[in-house]
């Protein structure tokens, strides 16, 4: 190539750098020189699967996803509760926002849900596992726990995505393609006092994640996990937030769209050849507490 093609080219390149639109460079041969695509919306023509749609995490990354073009199948236990809480961004997505109605912790509901997506789409690019939750309010000393609540929290937080990714999986085997990422914890990676059946769980979804890497692999299906630090719910009180940014590395809180946002990047073209791995998405709380 001449050094005015080249120019010429750079020219374009910067151009597209600067107008503001979604790009991506592909090699066309064994050189260093790049066809430059443009993309006006990552995620147009795409469908993703979101669990946990009602939270504080996964209604974040629905909005992100259909924001950026994708049609999105939100699942919660409760459609009424989907719809209402989708109604708030439907307006401002370029994509669409459909509810679900999906007890993650029943193979049969996960299996119908599917079922009822698959007449609605003809191909599920991504899945997000968002669904899952902590003992909370009943956390204890793992020799006082309830068997109950050791049961319940394995149930939702593992056994929940387990089923989650075995019917998805069944479909995206049949397409040869499919991006799978869970949410785990830093409570997975880490451990925290009173989380035992937390923490074992979300240790475990690190685990599925790498193993369903393995398996998947040779059939174009990555899968990878986000861990997220503490994200305050609607319920934290201001004070125990303005606390436990302090105490961050980066002296900031960890939000909904810190998550979505690293989601997003996993289920995108540009994380074609990132599998099995577990981004921690949690501005440095899992290097220790600033100050130790
Ligand atoms: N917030 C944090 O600080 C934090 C930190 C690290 C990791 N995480 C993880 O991030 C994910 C989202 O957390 P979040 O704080 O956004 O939670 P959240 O606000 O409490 O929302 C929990 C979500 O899980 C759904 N869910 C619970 N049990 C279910 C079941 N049996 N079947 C279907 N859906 C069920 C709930 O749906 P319903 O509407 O049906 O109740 C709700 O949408 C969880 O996996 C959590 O463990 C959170």
């Amino acid at each position: 190539m001449g050094v005015l093609s080249r120019a010429k080219m750079l020219m374009k390149k910067t151009k597209w750098l600067f107008s503001g639109k979604y790009f991506k460079y592909v090699q066309t041969d064994y050189s260093n020189y790049y066809k430059i695509e443009v993309q006006k919306s990552r995620f147009a023509g795409k469908s993703f699967v979101v669990t946990g749609a009602t939270g504080e995490i996964g209604r974040a990354i629905c909005f992100k996803l259909a924001g950026e073009g994708a049609k999105v199948f939100c699942c919660g236990r409760n459609k009424d509760k989907v719809a209402e809480v989708m109604q708030t961004a439907a307006s401002q997505c370029d994509g669409e926002l459909i509810p679900i109605c999906m007890d993650i912790t029943s193979l049969q509901s996960v299996t119908d849900a599917v079922d009822e997506m698959m007449t609605m789409t003809d191909k599920i690019d991504g899945l997000v596992n968002c669904a899952g939750q902590s003992a909370r309010e009943k956390t204890r000393d793992l020799y006082l726990q309830e068997e109950s609540v050791i049961n319940d929290i394995i149930d939702i937080n593992l056994k929940g995505t387990i089923f989650c990714c075995k019917a998805v999986l069944a479909q995206m085997v049949k397409q040869n393609s499919g991006k799978i990422v869970n949410i785990s914890s830093v409570v997975g990676v880490g451990g925290k006092s009173r989380h035992a059946e937390y923490s074992a769980a979300k240790a475990g979804v690190i685990g599925l994640t790498k193993t369903l890497a393995i398996e998947y692999g040779k059939r174009g299906i990555t899968v990878n996990c986000v861990s997220p630090g503490l994200v305050p719910r609607g319920d934290m009180k201001l004070a125990k937030i303005e606390s436990l940014k302090k105490t961050n590395q980066l002296g900031e809180i960890c939000h909904g769209k810190d998550i979505s946002g690293a989601v997003a990047f996993l289920l995108s073209d540009e994380a074609d050849f990132i599998t099995g791995d577990n981004l921690i998405v949690a501005g440095g709380r899992d290097l220790g507490l600033k100050g130790d």
